[in-house]
């Protein structure tokens, strides 16, 4: 099988689930940037290092006639928890179950990892909400803003805060709102976009490995 992780060939076109190899790298970051725009935290010796020492999940969805690399789902480890570190796939080959598939290879992967307890990862995409909806997470919105001074003028009267803070190491101020089940869904993240310009509202997902 040359690799493969899982087959499949009932789907038409088919694709092959695979690992990420390291000379795919360049390649992958390519197509990361493209969809989901530049990271810090995707650049080749981040990911080299991590394949190298097995610190994450980097799986790609490849075109079984054409071999070539339609979409991609990475999680980076760091102590107890995976991070989502984005989902592509091709526009071409949406809406055709290749998310899908990789979301539910890479949570079988999570799942089998007996130290990582916890995955997160955050959406603001179109596409990326509702498809993460329907793969079974349920949403809190993060607000951020680097200028605690903002606080202060933030009128939240009649959200449900979770949590607030300060966060020293990515020096921004983070306050975690909950939202009904009505809420939770991508016209309610652009109303929230919306009312709040002045600051980044994206939603957070999160599942404990226990219950993937
Ligand atoms: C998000 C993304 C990876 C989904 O990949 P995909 O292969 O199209 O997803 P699937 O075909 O497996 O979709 C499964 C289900 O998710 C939901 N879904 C997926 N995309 C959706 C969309 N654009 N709008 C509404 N629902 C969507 C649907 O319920 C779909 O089932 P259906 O097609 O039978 O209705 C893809 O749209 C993408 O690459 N987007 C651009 C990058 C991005 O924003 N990534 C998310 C970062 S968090």
């Amino acid at each position: 099988m040359n690799g493969a992780i899982k087959e499949v060939e009932k789907r038409w076109p088919p694709f092959t689930i695979k690992k990420l190899q390291q000379n795919q790298i360049k390649e992958v970051i390519k197509l990361h940037n493209k969809h989901l725009g530049k990271r810090d935290f995707i650049n080749e010796e981040e990911l080299k290092k991590r394949i190298k020492t097995n610190r994450g999940i980097f799986l790609i969805a490849e075109d079984n006639k054409t071999h070539k690399i339609i979409g991609i789902k990475f999680g980076y480890f760091d102590g107890k928890e995976c991070t989502g570190r984005g989902i592509v796939v091709l526009p071409k080959w949406r809406r055709r179950g290749v998310g899908k598939v990789l979301v539910e290879e890479f949570e079988k992967q999570l799942k089998a990892n007996q130290k990582i307890k916890k995955y997160v990862f955050g959406s603001a995409t179109e596409t990326g909400i509702p498809f993460h909806i329907y793969m079974g997470y349920n949403p809190v919105a993060l607000m951020q803003f680097k200028d605690k001074n903002l606080r202060n003028k933030l009128n939240l009267s009649g959200f449900k805060i979770l949590k607030e803070k300060y966060n020293k190491d990515y020096k921004i101020y983070q306050i975690h709102i909950k939202l009904k089940k009505s809420s939770q869904n991508l016209n309610n993240l652009k109303m929230l976009i919306k009312k709040f310009p002045k600051i980044n509202v994206q939603y957070v997902f999160s599942k404990s490995t226990a219950k993937l």
